[in-house]
């Protein structure tokens, strides 16, 4: 679908007009792009108005990340329970030498979900023991790039800041008409794992079809693991992951005006086997109607009806293998962590 098309890099202001995106110069070190707003609210009351409206109620996990939702899900990466971070990070800072022989001298890091960027200073600390200036593009659809970047600029003299304000899909696109530079694209954090299957495969193939011969494309995943040890992971005892996940519905009070008790509602987390991956729901504790008045829905929930929020799926590496060479990808390396499953892939475009 993406093979072989033409790309002209284009200037910023025809990146704000033909992308429909706005530009804000912070200083000569910071700048962000982000889509007009009218548009992402649009997007947001008719995507909740979709999915609520199915016979299986349920809400993409893309709108957990508001500022409110980014911080509890910082708490939860401090969580000991939550092992995916700590995990992720200690392999990162053990690889980095062997990371170098892969970059290329002017590679610029673009991050996908970059969140509040903890775990991307491992990586422009690689980038600083290379390049003199280091230049850095993180994509997240929530406001809380501002501050992140804000921060990484305090303690990187030599770098420069890129933000795209937007969705994994708007970014890459803006990414790839931005210039000829090579990118190393990061996903980490086990991101990849809130995609179903297919649509995963979808977004690696759109990754692998932005991508240049000199880019690599880099990505953290989960492994399967003891069900009991997942289950935890998700549903901790201090409850901050139900907060997090019960804050979509105050995020949806918030933006689109609507009347959800989050007392009536719980936080639910299974692993599912046979389908390898944790689901998370919101069980509603009565039968109960919810007025959402910019998606003009008047919803109807049955007592003990699930909204589905997440998936978390957990690969095993011949699975992920499998899986990146069919979407074009060429695996250059795999780091992992036997104790709690984890894996790096490191991958050029095929
Ligand atoms: C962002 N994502 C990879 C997290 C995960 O593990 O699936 C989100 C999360 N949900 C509950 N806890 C963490």
């Amino acid at each position: 679908m993406y093979k072989n098309r033409v790309v002209t890099h284009l200037s910023t202001k025809t990146l704000q007009k033909s992308l429909g995106y706005r530009h804000f110069e912070i200083n000569s070190r910071l700048c962000y792009f982000k889509p007009a707003s009218s548009k992402s609210e649009k997007t947001f009351a008719k995507e909740i108005s979709y999915s609520l409206n199915q016979k299986e109620k349920s809400i993409s996990p893309k709108f957990f990340y508001d500022i409110k939702g980014s911080a509890i899900f910082d708490e939860i990466c401090e969580l000991p329970e939550y092992y995916l971070t700590r995990t992720e990070t200690e392999l990162l800072k053990k690889i980095g030498n062997d990371l170098i022989q892969f970059i290329s001298k002017d590679i610029r890091l673009v991050e996908l979900g970059s969140g509040s960027a903890v775990k991307t200073r491992l990586l422009l600390d690689v980038l600083t023991s290379i390049q003199n200036k280091i230049e850095y593009f993180p994509i997240d659809i929530s406001d809380i790039l501002q501050e992140s970047s804000q921060k990484l600029l305090e303690d990187y003299e030599n770098l420069s800041i890129t933000g795209i304000i937007d969705s994994y899909e708007g970014g890459l696109e803006f990414v790839e008409q931005y210039d000829d530079k090579p990118n190393l694209i990061a996903f980490l954090g086990s991101s990849f794992g809130n995609f179903t299957p297919e649509l995963g495969f979808a977004f690696l193939h759109k990754i692998s079809s932005i991508m240049k011969k000199n880019d690599l494309f880099f990505l953290g995943l989960d492994l399967v693991k003891d069900k009991k040890v997942l289950e935890k992971a998700y549903d901790d005892p201090k409850g901050i992951t139900a907060n997090f996940n019960l804050n979509v519905l105050s995020r949806i009070n918030d933006e689109l005006s609507a009347d959800f008790d989050l007392s009536q509602f719980v936080h639910h987390a299974i692993y599912n086997e046979k389908k390898q991956r944790i689901e998370m729901y919101l069980r509603s504790l009565e039968k109960q109607t919810v007025e959402i008045k910019k998606a003009d829905l008047l919803l109807d929930i049955e007592k003990d009806e699930l909204i589905h929020t997440e998936h978390s799926h957990k690969y095993s590496i011949p699975q992920i293998e499998n899986i990146l060479r069919r979407a074009g990808f060429r695996l250059e390396k795999i780091w992992q962590d036997t104790n709690k499953p984890y894996a790096l892939f490191l991958a050029s475009k095929h």
